[in-house]
């Protein structure tokens, strides 16, 4: 299978001292940072830090669809550290401690480094309008808020060795009502490549509407990878490590063969189970939506799988 990998060239590679430096120049959610800098370090908050982001819609990535109601949004929901219905969630991640919050990125890099979420609301951030497809074949419209991955991945600075990204889930055992869960095991963990992961598209997501991350969509920081099922998109995220091994994600090991790494939206290739070839637009019932390769991101992404059998890399 050939893999292409980008060279990430010596002038992206940043080291600690300049990325911080740099936070000076970062603009916007400087209203949230005020909002949530207040927190003392060490200072637990078994609550919803809920503020407004001020970023600007990025007009280049907006999908003209109705947007999905933000109150669908944020009640029907995967999360399975909360429970596996829908419902579950919502109703059970209020508790989730969400601050102090670091996440520390570790592995082949040349800057391993470990980064507050207040720096993060610090960088500059935009809203993009993406579809976001379910594995189990329903979809929503959503407007996400955050940046591009790709600007956290070139201040840590990949080194040759780093040839994927692997994310981790907290592991809350004292608020997370769902650990115990018999086909899964905890921590969540989720992989790129990292041609993936530099992609414009993929954005590290830290709010919806217009705010920050409700508990049960993934507070305070999570994936968004757009022309992958939703799965791939791992939530709470405290720890990112560039390998050079394609990370065992969850569901690969829950089941492997229903699941694979790469889980691009592919209409061609059903789950075992059910079709992929139509979606369910939620909050409608029916699946009234013939299902788009690579989730209709097609042009901005196939080419990464050029020579690929997405059949056999499903
Ligand atoms: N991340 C973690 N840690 N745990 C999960 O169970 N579920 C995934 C993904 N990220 C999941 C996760 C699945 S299956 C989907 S479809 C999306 O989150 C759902 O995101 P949403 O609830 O914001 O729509």
């Amino acid at each position: 299978m050939p893999i292409r990998l980008p060279k990430i060239p010596g002038s992206q590679i940043t080291p600690r001292e300049v990325f911080m430096d740099r936070r000076r120049f970062m603009q916007g959610a400087t209203a949230v940072a005020a909002g949530l800098g207040g927190l003392a370090t060490g200072e637990a908050v078994a609550e919803q830090v809920s503020a407004k982001l001020d970023a600007p819609r990025n007009s280049a990535f907006v999908v003209k669809d109705e947007l999905t109601p933000k109150k669908l949004a944020t009640t029907y929901n995967n999360f399975y550290e909360f429970g596996t219905g829908k419902g579950d969630p919502a109703e059970n991640a209020g508790p989730l401690k969400v601050r102090p919050w670091t996440v520390e990125i570790t592995g082949a890099v040349e800057e391993p480094m470990t980064v507050g979420i207040e720096d993060l609301l610090k960088m500059q951030l935009e809203e993009r309008v993406y579809r976001f497809r379910c594995v189990e074949a329903w979809s929503m419209v959503v407007p996400w808020v955050g940046f591009e991955l790709n600007k956290l991945v070139s201040m840590v600075g990949p080194t040759s060795k780093a040839k994927y990204v692997k994310f981790y889930t907290a592991v809350q055992k004292d608020t997370m009502t769902g650990l115990r869960m018999p086909f899964i095991d905890f921590p969540y963990v989720e992989g790129l490549r990292i041609d993936e992961a530099m992609n414009p598209l993929t954005m590290l997501t830290l709010g919806l509407y217009g705010e920050t991350l409700p508990n049960q969509n993934g507070a305070p920081v999570r994936l968004i990878v757009p022309w992958k099922y939703g799965f791939k998109s791992v939530k709470s995220i405290v720890r990112i490590e560039f390998t050079d091994e394609q990370p065992k994600t969850t569901w690969m090991l829950a089941g492997p063969t229903e699941y694979g790494f790469y889980s691009n939206v592919n209409p061609a290739v059903d789950h075992p189970r059910w079709s992929q070839k139509r979606e369910r637009v939620l909050p409608g019932l029916f699946a009234s939506r013939a299902t788009e390769p690579f989730n209709g991101y097609a042009e901005q992404v196939a080419s990464l799988y050029s020579g690929m059998d997405l059949k056999t890399y499903f």
